[in-house]
């Protein structure tokens, strides 16, 4: 049976999925690479172990597989991040990763100085620290021999797509993510182009997630005792998660608990979101979607558990906590790598507040996950202001597996929240992508239908939800009180 490769790059690790045809996972594995902070709130990541691990990988994913039955590749990759090439393709500095968080200048440049007004008008969004946009800005003021060196401006999966491929190209997904995309028209946005100082020549070619950009190359084949097989666009993380967990209908809505948290809101028609907050992108399946994100979710139960408490019994540590559900006093704000949405606030720190000499270590942790679900609540209560109604939730990501997190989720957003059965998400997508750029299926929303399947329901229950309103209402007020203290600490 014809087996497909799955590759989600995301920021702590590549995870890389063999999928059967008829979706059977066969096999999975996993490659780290290191993460620098050089500065407070700046990330970065080296693309060329990007793809020395995602190699590594492939190796171990492929040995003892009939290479033959392998057709196509595809990726699910985290967004924003700048990866810029020179005249002889060598990384010229290492990638600015979408939670970076120095372009706090670029991106009040492009939001006051050029204006929301005119951002929304070119790309359908407006300026977050972590787009593309402000940081092409910042290499431009900050290493200006750096910028005189670009040739090719690239996103961290389009990246491996080159050096399996050797085509330059990205998918309209992720390049929603640049600022640089008009999103309605999915084409280049010849005005930010202009106002970025980017010349078009240096923009990648532009692809539907599902389609073929070209073949595995012949030395890289042989590396890998694979042959000329197919290589997919691929698609942002998010939207390849929306794709492995089947979400593409108008209002369809996954959540991803990983180092980010996002709501991911299909829709079938561009319907603009004027509020900017949330992000109006293009979605994997040729469609568009709304986007909510904010750049610490599993990220900050990890932080909580492993660095501050010591341990790496997450079960342990969330033992018990079921009796607590809407009952604890302790809050925490998530803002550990500064805020996107809706604070989009580079100054953004945790805290916790409401501690007393009785606050226990359990309702500390209970406060780390119920912070996260406030946050994302933040994301779908500007959804739902605009009028979109949703009525249930997907969820995958890391902490997509802890049951008392989905239970918080469900009962802070109001509404069942759908565990698929298999909650790879972006690598199971990206394998979908690829079945489809091969042919096996006519169209995305055929694989999808055929493919995902659910595992289980989390229902909110009436008086734990509404205890919870009441707590949003609170949460709600915390940041504003904050704001301006963030900004001298
Ligand atoms: C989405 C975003 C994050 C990254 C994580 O806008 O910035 O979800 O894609 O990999």
């Amino acid at each position: 049976m014809n087996r497909y490769i799955g590759i989600d790059l995301g920021t702590s690790s590549v995870k890389i999925l063999l999928v059967r045809r008829d979706g059977e996972i066969e096999k999975a594995v996993s490659r780290e690479y290191p993460i620098s902070y050089p500065h407070s709130g700046w990330s970065e990541q080296n693309p060329v172990d990007w793809y020395n691990q995602t190699i590594d990988g492939l190796k171990e994913l492929l040995s003892g597989v009939d290479t033959d039955t392998v057709k196509g590749i595809s990726f699910g990759g985290q967004m924003h991040g700048l990866v810029l090439l020179d005249e002889n393709d060598e990384v010229i500095r290492p990638a600015i990763l979408w939670n970076d968080g120095r372009t706090g200048a670029e991106t009040a440049y492009l939001n006051e100085t050029i204006g929301q007004d005119k951002l929304m008008e070119y790309t359908a969004n407006i300026s977050f620290a972590g787009f593309t946009a402000p940081k092409i800005l910042w290499v431009k003021k900050n290493e200006p021999e750096n910028f005189a060196r670009i040739k090719k401006i690239m996103l961290p999966k389009d990246y491996l797509a080159y050096k399996l491929s050797g085509t330059f190209a990205t998918d309209y997904s992720d390049a929603s993510g640049m600022l640089l995309l008009d999103v309605k028209n999915r084409c280049w946005s010849k005005e930010m182009c202009k106002i970025c100082s980017v010349n078009s020549d240096t923009l990648p070619t532009l692809f539907e997630s599902y389609e073929k950009i070209g073949t595995l190359l012949p030395e890289v084949g042989r590396e890998l005792g694979l042959g000329e097989i197919t290589i997919a666009a691929g698609a942002g993380d998010n939207a390849g998660a929306a794709i492995g967990t089947g979400i593409s209908g108008s209002g369809d809505c996954n959540i991803s608990l990983g180092t980010s948290g996002t709501v991911f809101i299909s829709q079938d028609s561009f319907t603009k979101n004027e509020c900017g907050a949330l992000h109006n992108f293009c979605h994997a399946n040729g469609k568009y979607h709304l986007m909510g994100c904010i750049l610490s979710a599993a990220s900050c139960n990890k932080w909580w558990v492993e660095e501050i408490l010591g341990s790496n019994d997450f079960k342990g540590e969330e033992a018990g906590l079921d009796a607590l559900l809407g009952k604890n006093d302790v809050y925490f704000l998530p803002y550990l790598m500064g805020e996107r949405t809706p604070h989009n606030d580079v100054d953004a720190k945790g805290a916790f507040i409401g501690m007393r000499p009785s606050t226990t270590r359990k309702e500390m942790t209970l406060a780390v996950l119920e912070g996260v679900a406030f946050a994302l609540r933040d994301s779908v209560e500007l959804a739902r202001a605009s009028g979109v109604k949703i009525e249930s939730t997907k969820i995958c990501g890391g902490g997509a597996k802890s049951e008392v997190w989905r239970k918080i989720v469900a009962n802070v957003l109001g509404i069942p929240v759908i565990r698929p059965l298999i909650e790879e998400g972006p690598s199971y997508g990206a394998a979908i992508l690829a079945m489809v750029a091969s042919g096996e299926y006519s169209s995305v929303s055929e694989a999808t239908k055929k493919l995902v399947k659910n595992r289980d329901i989390t229902y909110p229950v009436d008086e734990i939800q509404s205890l919870y309103n009441k707590k949003y209402e609170n949460f709600k007020r915390l940041y504003p009180a904050l704001k301006d203290v963030y900004k001298l600490i």
